[in-house]
């Protein structure tokens, strides 16, 4: 149950809410669920019930979830300034010459740590818009070209992720047809964030109907990996609405070197990470939490792990080298912390504590998230072909 009141936040991860945004991502004819992969024979090597990952790297040949929200909330400020309801909108009226007469001219401003920024110049194009995307400084080649191939004016800077988002701002404010599509919230800036947490919920209302067609009605635990938080807000809100009076057991993983919300937690307010976010978990390299899905993860996460960058490379090679019968989930570092995380704990004897706490046992259903693919091919050789960041147990 709640310990304190989650104001506004946990209404916006409604069902209802999460209906019109895959509503709306339905209509585009690039639309295929994503795989929900049943690692059945990883689930009976650790003696429990199940293990299930959303394979996000089939986004809209995207290769992660991340489009969900920059789409979204752009289709809900189209709505909003031709005073329109989202649920009239779908993907042609977004693309139609009507629409993009009466809106006219637009740049949409975001910083990202590539993920982000790709779904964000992926829908302006789309839209026949403009977009300029900032990356933090050590942002990968690969992940820059993808986001220029998009038509995107992209560039990396020196700067870490929080003050590239600042920047971004700064630029958005000072263009007349500059908007601002960010992927976190703080204070006065919480209506776009918001409408990318339920663009992110097409994921979850896709996974829940998945588990259902395979007879599972509740995931016991959710492990969902956290950058700003938005996407775990989204997950635990979503998981929350449906199940308010036994939600499953969430959890929260975060790098340990970025791990705002792991601190938060200890602080019992909302607190920052500075430096430079060093870890190869780029999607997670964030140091300042989303406020407003702060509200729904300190009332419903129960756990929250700091994890270092061999749990993710551990994660990867898990997944990519599935048990015989098990399908493979091509995952990148940031997608794949929460398999590492849980195979740690499934495996390894010094953690058992954490498995006890957690009452991971044979009747548990373990559901996560993939939430990318191979994203930075190089570093995924790096991981996967050549064993780098190697684990600490073996
Ligand atoms: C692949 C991937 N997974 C997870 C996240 C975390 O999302 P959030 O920053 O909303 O916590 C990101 C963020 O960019 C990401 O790119």
């Amino acid at each position: 149950m709640p310990k304190t009141d989650c104001g506004k936040s946990l209404s916006l991860m409604s069902g209802g809410e999460t209906e019109k945004a895959l509503r709306f991502h339905k209509s585009f004819p690039q639309y295929a669920e994503t795989p929900l992969v049943n690692l059945s024979h990883l689930a009976a090597y650790f003696g429990i019930k199940g293990i299930y990952v959303k394979d996000e790297s089939f986004r809209f040949d995207l290769d992660a979830f991340k489009v969900l929200g920059g789409s979204y909330a752009i289709a809900r400020y189209i709505a909003k300034t031709l005073k329109k309801d989202i649920a009239e909108i779908d993907y042609n009226t977004l693309i139609s010459d009507e629409t993009k007469q009466k809106l006219g001219d637009i740049t949409f401003y975001t910083a990202t740590d590539g993920n982000h920024g790709r779904g964000v110049a992926w829908a302006a194009n789309k839209l026949r818009q403009k977009s300029v995307v900032l990356m933090p400084k050590g942002s990968s080649q690969a992940r820059l070209q993808n986001i220029l191939n998009e038509g995107a004016d992209a560039s990396i800077t020196d700067l870490n992720y929080d003050d590239a988002v600042r920047r971004a701002g700064k630029k958005a404010a000072a263009d007349s047809h500059g908007v601002m599509v960010q992927d976190t919230a703080w204070e006065g800036y919480e209506e776009i964030p918001g409408w990318i947490m339920q663009g992110y919920g097409s994921m979850s209302a896709e996974t829940f109907a998945q588990l259902k067609a395979v007879g599972v009605e509740k995931p016991t635990h959710i492990f969902i990996q956290a950058g700003v938080g938005s996407l775990a807000g989204s997950v635990i809100g979503y998981f929350a609405n449906l199940f308010p009076d036994n939600p499953p057991v969430m959890t929260v993983v975060e790098a340990s070197a970025a791990d705002c919300l792991y601190i938060s937690n200890l602080a019992g307010k909302l607190v920052g990470v500075k430096g430079n976010l060093s870890t190869i978990m780029a999607g997670l390299a964030c140091g300042e939490g989303n406020t407003i899905s702060w509200e729904i993860i300190k009332n419903y996460a129960q756990f929250f792990v700091s994890a270092p960058d061999w749990v993710a490379s551990r994660g990867m090679r898990v997944l990519a080298v599935p048990l015989k019968g098990d399908d493979k989930v091509i995952s990148g570092e940031s997608g794949a912390v929460t398999a590492g995380l849980v195979f740690t704990l499934l495996r390894d004897t010094e953690y058992r504590d954490l498995r006890e706490a957690l009452g991971i046992n044979a009747d548990s259903v373990v559901l996560l998230f993939s939430t990318e693919g191979n994203t930075d091919p190089e570093k995924f050789r790096d991981v996967v072909w050549d064993g780098e960041y190697p684990s600490a147990n073996k």
